[in-house]
């Protein structure tokens, strides 16, 4: 089947190219012009941008957390990525029963993803205990399609420092990646407590009760201890705080290497003031970490500008407005923790990013698609547009605009965080591996249509 994408500005890391791209069987087989093929089906792409398929790397796909369950499973979820314009999820999957093996819960998303998911998808192992085993089997996970692994410092099953720096010193052995939520565990819990005692429920609770200060701390430490391995590869998971940033910068200029940061795009735009309104409203931005003040969108920002931002993700994991408000309006501890935001990364990063000015398209896809691609083990394939990788591609034409209204969306939540807002650039269409999936906003793949992403070992 061949494919012939005409005139459109073909976007990548380092240029904007006006040429044709011509497609066969799924993967780009050339770019340039020229291409003529009476068989071909041709695709017009005149005025608009071509850009490598956004991907995001940091969804939750059916986590069950605690008594909840996130309520995107892979087919709702994988749709609502791709009519938002992402054409691969790499998934932080759940813990499982105590003490289980990492393979143990590999099993479990296969199952749930994998005659499900419409994109193409790949999970990040979590790790919830180690020992001798563990980083045995972590080993063997590197090096054979899951080379990326997530350990959390907070929550029931976070690791120790000292867990922490045996795993890094495997990550540094294998060439991995090892992804890190960083908070201060115990003094989160400390002050939840104390707020609660004092009878301070309220959603507003939630960002105080996680201060800047809570994240910076982790994420120090965790440099620390990524020196004491000889700096494996360490991804820092949504960086919402100037102070965190600030302690990368420090890191940095004192020698650190190998230190990747994401952010996602709530901590870009949405501010602590959320948590006040009223009706419980505020409940929807409950997630870890919480929504911060203007000056760390701001930080974050230049932070992307400078290069120190890597990757711009969502943490998408979204629950029910009912579910929040049954559980959290008396108490903010018991609101399902998480929010919704695979369908509208690319249109508000688009937005914000491009539109306004702050980057370039091509630094669009860079922090979209090439550094996550690159950075998660799917680069070539995926995150560019060169013969031979993977025919993943969206039409955007920067001329149209349109509004975020989350009844319109496709995940379940039935709503959004960014209500009401109006982006600028348009997804014409989205394609993966040569088929079309998406075309002017309506969903025509097939379910089970993703493929799995065995991931190779980051080349940074
Ligand atoms: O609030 C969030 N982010 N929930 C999902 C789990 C996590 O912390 O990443
Ligand atoms: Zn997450």
């Amino acid at each position: 089947m061949k494919i012939i994408i005409k005139n459109g500005f073909v976007v990548n890391t380092e240029s904007v190219v006006k040429c044709d791209l011509l497609v066969e069987d799924g993967i780009i087989s050339a770019m340039g012009g020229g291409f003529e093929d009476e068989a071909a089906t041709v695709i017009d792409a005149s005025g608009k941008y071509v850009l490598p398929g956004p991907i995001d790397v940091h969804t939750h796909m059916d986590l069950q957390a605690g008594q909840f369950r996130a309520v995107d499973d892979f087919y709702k979820g994988s749709i609502a990525a791709a009519c938002g314009g992402t054409t691969s999820i790499v998934d932080h999957i759940a813990f499982g029963p105590k003490g289980c093996t990492l393979q143990h819960q590999l099993d479990v998303y296969h199952g749930l993803a994998d005659s499900n998911s419409v994109i193409d998808y790949g999970f990040h192992g979590v790790l919830q205990h180690v020992n001798e085993d563990i980083l045995l089997e972590m080993e063997n996970l590197m090096k054979n399609g899951i080379p990326s692994f997530k350990a959390y410092m907070t929550y029931d099953f976070k690791l120790s420092d000292d867990e922490l720096l045996q795993v890094m010193k495997i990550v540094k052995k294998v060439g991995g990646v090892l992804t890190v939520h960083a908070e201060n565990h115990e003094v989160i819990n400390y002050l939840r407590r104390s707020f609660v005692e004092e009878g301070k429920t309220e959603a507003k609770y939630h960002a105080s009760s996680r201060p800047p200060h809570t994240e910076a701390e982790a994420v120090s430490r965790l440099i620390h201890l990524s020196a004491m391995a000889d700096y494996p590869n360490l991804y820092l998971v949504h960086i919402s705080t100037e102070e965190s940033l600030k302690e990368i910068i420090k890191a940095k200029e004192n020698g650190a290497k190998n230190i990747f940061v994401e952010t996602c795009i709530q901590y870009l735009l949405l501010t602590e003031d959320k948590y006040l309104l009223p009706e419980g409203e505020g409940l929807k931005y409950v997630m870890s970490p919480p929504l911060r003040k203007q000056k760390d969108c701001d930080a974050l920002w230049k932070g992307i500008q400078k290069g120190i931002v890597q990757v711009v993700a969502t943490d998408h994991c979204p629950f029910y407005f009912k579910d929040k408000i049954e559980h959290g309006l008396k108490n903010f501890t018991q609101c399902p923790n998480g929010g919704p935001g695979v369908e509208e990364r690319v249109r508000v990063l688009f937005t914000e990013g491009v539109m306004k000015n702050r980057i370039s398209i091509q630094h669009f896809v860079e922090i979209a698609s090439y550094n996550p691609a690159k950075i998660m083990g799917i680069y070539p394939k995926k995150g560019n547009i060169q013969p031979g990788a993977d025919a993943d591609l969206i039409l955007i034409d920067t001329e149209k605009t349109g509004v975020i209204r989350g009844n319109m969306l496709h995940g379940n939540a039935g709503y959004s965080l960014y209500e009401g807002y109006q982006y600028k650039g348009e997804i014409e269409m989205v394609m993966q591996r040569g088929k079309i999936i998406v075309s002017q906003g309506e969903f025509i793949g097939n379910r089970g249509d993703g493929e799995f992403l065995n991931r190779i070992l980051p080349i940074l």
